[in-house]
């Protein structure tokens, strides 16, 4: 009885301490913020159905969207390489191949309208003070502007790969790619892939000389980008582990959450893209999270079956001194 008591009064005091030390300690030092679901409350509905045929001329044309970037699955390669591009612009325009895919259709139209509007870096280009978003708005072809703009998120979500085609790499690379290096090789389903730099994957080279001159670009690239930004936007290997997934995820729907006047842009990506993310970056800096999870239950068994043997010991043991 004694011991039982005991038993309680160290139980209830460790947990008081385990409260004021750790969850508080955290509450304190971390805003809790919740996903909104990646809805993006405050861009206007998409109220016109697009035309895809209409919106492709846009797109190719007056648009001028491939006149910055490149369109693989059209055959239209980027009109600069990427380190070109980025002296040009300050980072380089991704690929619209699967923009369809991976961005909201609401948050397309409007950056199609106002690019620093929708990736919520109006503090940074304030075209009253001359500061223009390197990505030109959109001022209309001649018709109703709603309509075009409609018919070319249309036209980007027709040529894109079906959702459950979507890989987690091709939504990093679209998304998060132009900006952040993840420098560690990784392995998917037993395909080895190899490290990320903002101008691509870094290839295997023979010769350490065109290793020597790739590295070399890399750094002309982040010069540009460091320029563009105000700072280096960091290597996102480790950051799964080091910050969490609910973290990143939210901090991707929207980093002025987290860290007000911050350069980095809303990306407007989907929920279900924004899944993807996430799991491309388990892939690279968190691989054993699988083995690991089916391991726990695996030691919980192993305990039980050893308490259930401890106890019928004790049992053999003392049954004869009672
Ligand atoms: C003058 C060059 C230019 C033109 C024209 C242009 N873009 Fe861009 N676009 C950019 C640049 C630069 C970025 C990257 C901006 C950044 O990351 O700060 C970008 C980014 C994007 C993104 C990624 C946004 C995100 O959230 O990550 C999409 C999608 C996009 N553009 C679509 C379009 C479409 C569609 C058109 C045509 C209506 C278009 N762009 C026209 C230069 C351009
Ligand atoms: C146009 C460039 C750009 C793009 C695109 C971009 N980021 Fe960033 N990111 C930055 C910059 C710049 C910082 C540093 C922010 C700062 O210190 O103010 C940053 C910081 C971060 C951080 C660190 C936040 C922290 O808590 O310290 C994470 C995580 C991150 N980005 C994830 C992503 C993911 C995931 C994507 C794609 C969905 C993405 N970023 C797309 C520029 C970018």
């Amino acid at each position: 009885m004694k011991e039982l008591f005991i038993l309680a009064v160290v139980t209830v005091f460790t947990l008081v301490t385990y409260y004021l030390v750790e969850p508080f300690a955290h509450s304190q030092m971390h805003k809790h913020i919740e996903s909104e679901g990646f809805v993006y409350k405050d861009l206007p509905a998409l109220t016109k159905k697009g035309d895809a045929a209409r919106g492709k001329e846009l797109v190719m044309g007056a648009g001028a969207c491939a006149g910055c970037h490149g369109i693989e699955v059209e055959g239209m390669p980027a009109p600069m390489d990427p380190v070109t591009a980025a002296q040009s612009y300050g980072v380089n325009p991704p690929d619209l191949s699967n923009a369809g895919a991976i961005f909201d259709p609401k948050f397309l139209a409007a950056l199609i309208k106002n690019p620093a509007h929708a990736l919520m870096v109006e503090h940074k280009f304030d075209p009253n003070k001359g500061q223009m978003h390197p990505m030109t708005s959109f001022y209309g072809a001649g018709g109703d502007i709603d309509q075009e703009i409609a018919d070319m998120v249309a036209y980007l979500q027709s040529i894109a790969v079906k959702k459950e085609e979507l890989t987690p790499a091709m939504a990093f690379e679209t998304a998060c790619g132009r900006c952040h290096a993840v420098h560690y090789p990784y392995v998917v389903d037993g395909k080895a892939h190899p490290a990320w730099t903002q101008i691509g994957e870094k290839p295997t080279f023979k010769h350490k000389q065109d290793e020597l001159a790739f590295e070399t670009k890399v750094l002309d690239y982040q010069d540009a980008l460091k320029k563009y930004m105000g700072t280096l936007p960091p290597d996102l290997s480790m950051y799964i582990r080091s910050r969490g997934e609910h973290h990143i995820k939210t901090f991707i729907e929207n980093p002025q959450n987290y860290l007000k006047g911050t350069a980095m842009p809303r990306v407007g990506v989907t929920a279900e893209a924004a899944d993807k993310v996430i799991e491309h970056l388990e892939n690279v800096g968190d691989s054993k999270r699988h083995e690991r999870a089916e391991l726990g239950p695996k030691v919980l068994i192993y305990m039980l079956i050893f308490a259930l043997f401890a106890i019928l010991w004790k049992k053999e043991v003392w049954k004869d001194l009672h």
